[in-house]
Parts: structure tokens; sequence; C-alpha cells
């Protein structure tokens, strides 16, 4: 790659970044009657969430599950404040919408959509609706507790479980009816403005503790050829037939394919349902298998037929409707938050995080997450509800479950369209500090860029052997950078508790290269960059230290 020592290659660079978007500062909440309705894009492998017009990275927060009234709002819309989200991810419930069947009550979503528009904010609304964490705890009483008409599955040994079949049509149809009375009434009233922006159909789905419905419905279908559309996305894992029934394609993987593959259909209806009347963005999310332990068949570890890893492909030929399949993540292990990603970010599958940990050690991986390109991020229960998740997430349920991510949010939330420009063009990385803190390396056009964290911002590690003193507030990882290649030797980095050192590659290799300019700024609410002062000297001299404070620098590397 060229470098921007040639004139005409600076100025195109400069041009470039100087895109700027209006409303990069404040998202507005109120796009113009003629903006077009959300809708995802890909080129080359890489997406776009366009709100708008426009790509948008989603700095997201997601509501604890039961702040889906009006008189719980206040508390959710101070938090949401606080962490400088752009984006609230709230459950609508079907139990709230259709109590009496039939009779549609739509004031929360009235409420919740005007006071969205105040604030500036936009929504993804979750629909609740016949599974939330796989149960039908969100259903309304006529559907709970009326077991002959929406049947629960029925498990080997002939037990009536807990969980609503996928294969019950009066269910289906229910459950698409509410949602397509949701849709029809965001279409009314939100269709001018787009504060919303995605929705989520139904929530964790899949089965604990039964593979699958074995009800003789269920049966007769197991019996059935694996469809076309399947067997052309989803290999066996293990030696099987080309083509017949389930369990001579898949063997031992059978069971639980066969599950992903009614509850994916079941979804199926509904998205398509609701998108025939009103076309938003749609994703499920999944409560994750384990992510590095060798992948084996189901053997009541997790949830049977939720969009694992494993069964994207079965959701893909299933579920067209459904644009993302999205992991929630609950687990901190770096290697497997790193495995995850790694699993979700395919060229058929956008990488987007609709729930994770809301505890301080979760907050790096906002830098790996946007920065590998994601549409948006979400952690899971910030309001100040007075509800913690711990250990999943924080103890606390004040400001200090806040500060770790608004910190970080404050720094993105000027450059969100810039930055979703970038991912959508295939030039991000992230990185966040792993588990065992050693170094990492980002390898980039021309460039490799080293990373090290515990470093004190003055000298060099390796001439400081056996030191016990490290750098205040590194005790546990908590560093982590966003990366944008703007030019051939030209970046932007977003990042804390980290050390940046590049090395030139390819047509920089062996050439004595240095730092060009290092500003520290940030980007103003009209997207441009707006300079503080130039690092040099000291704060150059043994790489680019960001401090526990999250930092913007524009870096211009030159050579001679
Ligand atoms: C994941 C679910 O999707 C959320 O609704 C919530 O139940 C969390 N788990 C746990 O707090």
């Amino acid at each position: 790659m060229k470098k921007t020592s040639n004139p005409l290659l600076a100025a195109v660079c400069a041009l470039a970044l100087s895109v700027t978007y209006a409303d990069a500062a404040t998202p507005s909440a109120t796009a113009s009657k003629n903006a077009p309705i959300p809708r995802l894009m890909q080129q080359n492998g890489h997406y776009a969430l366009m709100v708008d017009g426009k790509p948008f990275t989603m700095l997201g927060v997601q509501a604890h599950n039961s702040s889906n009234y009006p008189g719980a709002l206040d508390k959710v819309w101070a938090a949401v404040k606080d962490v400088h989200a752009n984006t609230l991810e709230i459950p609508v419930a079907w139990e709230q919408i259709e109590p009496v069947e039939g009779k549609f009550d739509f004031s929360y979503v009235d409420t919740l959509v005007a006071q969205a528009r105040q604030k500036g904010v936009r929504l993804v609304l979750l629909w609740f609706g016949t599974w939330k964490n796989t149960g039908p705890a969100y259903t309304p009483e006529w559907v709970k507790f009326d077991n002959q008409r929406f049947p629960r599955m029925i498990d080997k040994d002939g037990k009536t479980g807990y969980c609503l079949t996928p294969l019950s049509e009066q269910t289906l149809k229910a459950d698409t009816k509410a949602f397509v009375a949701l849709m029809t009434h965001l279409k009314k009233i939100d269709e001018a403005k787009h504060t919303v922006i995605m929705v989520q159909v139904e929530n964790e789905v899949g089965t604990y503790g039964s593979v699958r419905d074995f009800g003789p419905k269920a049966e007769a279908a197991f019996r059935q050829p694996v469809p076309q559309s399947v067997l052309a996305r989803k290999k066996s894992p293990v030696p099987g037939a080309a083509s017949g029934t389930w369990s001579e394609v898949y063997g031992p993987y059978a069971d639980e394919y066969f599950h992903a593959y009614a509850i994916a259909s079941y979804i199926e209806e509904v998205a398509k349902a609701g998108r025939a009347v009103y076309d938003l963005p749609m994703y499920v999310n999944n409560a994750l298998r384990d992510p590095v332990e060798p992948m084996a068949p189901w053997k009541n570890n997790f949830s049977s037929g939720g969009p694992g890893y494993d069964v994207v492909d079965i959701y893909k030929a299933a579920a067209p409707h459904i644009d993302i399949v999205a992991p929630d993540i609950y687990i901190s292990e770096s290697h497997k938050v790193n495995a995850v990603l790694t699993q979700f970010q395919r060229p058929d599958n956008a990488l987007f995080v609709p729930e994770m940990g809301n505890a301080a050690t979760y907050a790096r991986y906002v830098y790996q997450i946007i920065g590998k390109g994601a549409l948006g991020v979400a952690p899971f229960g910030f309001d100040y509800a007075s509800y913690s998740n711990y250990p999943l997430g924080s103890k606390y349920t004040d400001r200090r479950m806040i500060e770790p991510f608004a910190r970080i949010y404050d720094v993105f939330a000027p450059m969100q369209r810039v930055w979703a420009k970038w991912a959508f063009e295939g030039r991000t990385h992230g990185v966040a500090e792993g588990d065992d803190r050693a170094p990492q390396v980002v390898k980039m056009n021309g460039w490799d860029l080293r990373l090290t964290f515990r470093e004190f911002q003055f000298g060099e590690s390796e001439h400081q052997q056996g030191r016990t003193d490290f750098p205040e507030g590194t005790e546990k990882p908590s560093g982590g950078v966003a990366i944008a290649q703007i030019g051939p030797d030209e970046f932007v980095f977003v990042g804390q508790q980290i050390r940046l050192k590049l090395t030139g590659t390819g047509p920089n290799a062996g050439k004595p290269t240095g730092y060009a300019r290092v500003e520290e700024g940030h980007f103003g609410a009209d997207g441009k960059w707006v300079m503080e002062r130039n690092w040099n000297g000291d704060q150059t001299d043994y790489g680019l230290n960001l401090p526990a404070t999250p930092t913007v620098l524009k870096v211009r590397m030159g050579s001679y």
C-alpha cells in the first residue's frame, strides 16, 4: 500500500476524513419524513446498520426485564442518560399488549416511543412472546394456562415440559397475530421518525432439559426428510447420509438440529408476517453454549434448539427474515469472548451483541466489539430499578455500575457515525486486554500494531525485570483499543490502559519510521476532528500510552 507522503493520496485521505454527519453527536430520534427506513447493508462481508440512510454505531444498553411499564421508565432514562447511550433495548411483552385475546393495548409503546424521541434516544424493541429465556412467562394468561390450545413440549419419557412446543399451529397463529398488531401500530406511530431501529423476535429461545419435543406431531415430523434448504447449508459434523431423515443425515446431532429447525421456522413465520407490515431489521439472540469446549451433541448442557454457533446455518436456512443471529455474552473470560465474537462474525452474519454483562470487567470488550465492526453492543441491566443480576453482571445498581461504560460511550458518542462508516469499509479492528495480560499484535496494511498492558507510561518494561509495582487501576484487566486505519499510514485509536507501538511491514518493512503527528483530540458535534494537542517527547518516546481515561488519538506515521 502507498503512503501519505504522496500529496495526492494525502489529499484523498484528508477528504475521506472530512466526511461528517450532521447528527453525529446527538443521535436524532426525529428523522425527517423522507428518511429511509432502518436496514442492514453488507459490502465485502462488512456490515452497516443504516439509520436515516447512514451507517450507525449502536452504543446501547438493555433495561431490566420488568422495566417495560410507563411508571418504570424514569429510572431507565436516567441511566441511559448517565451512560451516554444512543439506543435503548427494552421489552414489549405479549402479556401487556394483549392481556385479553383480541384486545390490544399499546399505551406503553406510545409512551415509550414518545419519551425516547424527547430524549433523543433510539429504541430496539424486544418481542417477549412465546419464548423468553425459553419459557412462556411473558405470554398472556389466556395462553399460559391453556395447555390444550397452546401445548407444551413432551419429553422423552412422555412428560409435559415447561416450554411451549414450536410445532403448534395455534400458538404460532396467536403469537403472529399479536406481533403483527405491534408492527402495525409501530408503523402508524413511527414510520415517519424511525425512533425504533430494530426488533428482536422472541428472547433466548431453545429448551433446557429436553433436546426436542417428543409429542406425536414432533415424532412424525422428525421422521420426515431434512428439507433441501437445510441440507444446502448445514453439513453434518459426523459422517452421515447426504440426504434422508434427520437421524440419517445428522446422526447424534439430529434431535438438536431438528429442534433448532422447528424453532427457527416458527420465528420465521412471526418475523415474515411482521416485516410484511413494517419492514424493520430483525434478529434473534441466544444463551451461549460453551464456546471453547469441543463441539459435541447436546447432553443437557445448553438450551437445545437455540441459535448457538453450531446451528447458525440452520437458522439462516429456515429464517431468511431474521437478519442476524446474535450472542448474549455473559461469560467474562477473555478467551471465551474472543471465541464467541469469531463464531458469530461471519460473511453471512453481522456481528451484533444485544446483551452483555454490565460488570466493570466487560467494559473493555466494548472496544473489541465496536472495533471489530459490530453494529453495536448493549450491556444488560442498565437502569436504576434497584435490581442486580450479580454474578452475571454488576453488584451495583447505581452510578458505580454505569461509570466504566459511560466513560467509553462518552468518547464514542460524537464519532459513532464516522466509526460506523469506517467499519462498513472494513478499516477497523478491536482489542481487549486478555485475562493473561499478554501482549497482542494486530496486523494492518503496511503496519503491525503491538499492544502491551500494565506498562508505566515512561520507560521500557524489559529494563525493569522483576518489577512488582504496576500502574494504578491495572489490578484487573481493563485495557482496550478500537483502531481505524483511515489512510495508508494514518490511524485513529480510541482506547484506555494500553501501550501501542507501530512497526512497518510490507512496503514499510525495514525502513526507519517515526511519528509524523500524534494528535490527541475528539470528534466534534459535526463529526469533524478537533485537535487538542500534539503528543511528542516523553509522550511518544515509549510508544503511545493511553491512560485510564478513554483517549482518542489521530496518528500519522512517516518513514525515510
Ligand atoms: C439473558 C436474558 O436474555 C435477559 O432477559 C435476562 O434474563 C438475563 N439473561 C439475566 O439477567
